[in-house]
């Protein structure tokens, strides 16, 4: 049995991490990751178990994110997670998985 911890070679390298806001909740997550993999550093055990392929083509990840002309859709396993990010609405999968309630 291996001594690594569990997470060893799961996140590319980072420095520090970052805030970001998704339905209101705020999460903490390794700057220089996709939004997926900081979902799964915030919450580890939901997104183990979750639907994911994690390369693009389930699309049980989908995001709407908040930019200051409007909104856009984005994979979170193909999007990086930056500093002061603002998400609307999550997929249902990433809802339930993290526990959000749904947008009114
Ligand atoms: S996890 Fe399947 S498209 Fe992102």
């Amino acid at each position: 049995m291996s001594d690594a911890p569990w997470n060893e070679g799961l996140f590319n390298r980072f420095e520090r991490l970052v805030e970001i806001t998704v339905c209101g909740v705020r999460f903490s997550m390794p700057e220089n990751n996709n939004l997926l993999r900081g979902f799964q550093y915030a919450k580890a055990d939901a997104l183990m178990r979750g639907n994911y392929c994690w390369n693009g083509d389930c699309i049980n990840c989908i995001v709407w994110i908040d930019h200051p002309e409007g909104k856009s859709k984005g994979l979170a396993c193909r999007t990086e997670a930056v500093s002061d990010m603002t998400i609307s609405a999550v997929s249902d999968d990433l809802r339930i998985d993290l526990m959000l309630n749904r947008a009114e």
